[in-house]
């Protein structure tokens, strides 16, 4: 399973990527404005230095809600660097967008998904990525990984081949579950991809060696 970090903070990304297991980013417009950067020339900017530190796609979302202004912001996107994956919402003019993408070989990733559904359009149009909302979903007492499993299931019985990307994952307990419903890519916050090393028994028994080093090499 890939690991993308879910932020727009240029120290976290860094962060993540020295760590050696990054393998993406995703933004959102409220995570660009998270960190304040506002303005269509400075968001872009903003993209093409998140492109250049990470070897990975990166998910730049449109802003426009109508079809015309969509190709036309995702084609100015697309064009930012080759790593740019091209975020489009789940809706009418965005699937009929996305088949657009589609046929012109610019990836895609449908957003703000919370159904099968929604997930069977955005694969019928070609989506490079779909993205259940986890803990969005959660949120409202409905179950996020049931979501990305029935996804998982319904790619592999038919065929299509658009990765299931899980966003909205708000745990290092999410990212276990999305390992175990076949998850192709979980989109995280860096401090559940780091909860990942945590375990008492690594730190126990690192400090037994170290002390055990210590007490025949002093
Ligand atoms: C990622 O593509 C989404 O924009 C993001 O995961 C949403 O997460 P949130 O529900 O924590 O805002």
């Amino acid at each position: 399973m890939k690991f993308f970090i879910d932020t727009a903070n240029v120290e976290q990304i860094k962060e993540a990527n020295d760590m050696g297991v990054l393998d993406g980013v995703t933004t959102n417009p409220s995570l660009m404005a998270k960190e304040g950067i506002k303005g269509e020339e400075n968001c872009r900017k903003h993209y093409v230095t998140i492109c250049n530190i990470v070897n990975g796609d990166v998910s730049a979302e449109v802003i426009a809600t109508q079809y015309e202004g969509m190709i036309r912001e995702g084609e100015e996107l697309a064009a930012l660097h080759p790593n740019i994956v091209v975020k489009i919402p789940c809706t009418a003019d965005g699937i009929k967008a996305i088949k657009y993408f589609s046929s012109k070989g610019i990836r895609t990733n449908c957003t703000l998904v919370f159904s099968p559904g929604q997930a069977l359009l955005a694969a019928k149009a070609g989506a490079t990525y779909v993205s259940p909302f986890v803990g969005r979903l959660d949120d409202i007492s409905s179950d996020g990984i049931e979501l990305v499993e029935k996804i998982v299931n319904m790619y592999a019985t038919y065929g299509f081949h658009t990765n299931v990307l899980a966003a909205s994952i708000r745990s290092t307990q999410h990212i276990i579950q999305c390992i175990e419903a076949g998850a192709d890519v979980a989109t995280c916050p860096l401090s559940a991809i780091k909860g990942l090393l945590k375990h008492p028994l690594t730190d126990s028994g690192l400090a037994t060696f170290l002390a055990d080093h210590e007490r025949v090499n002093r």
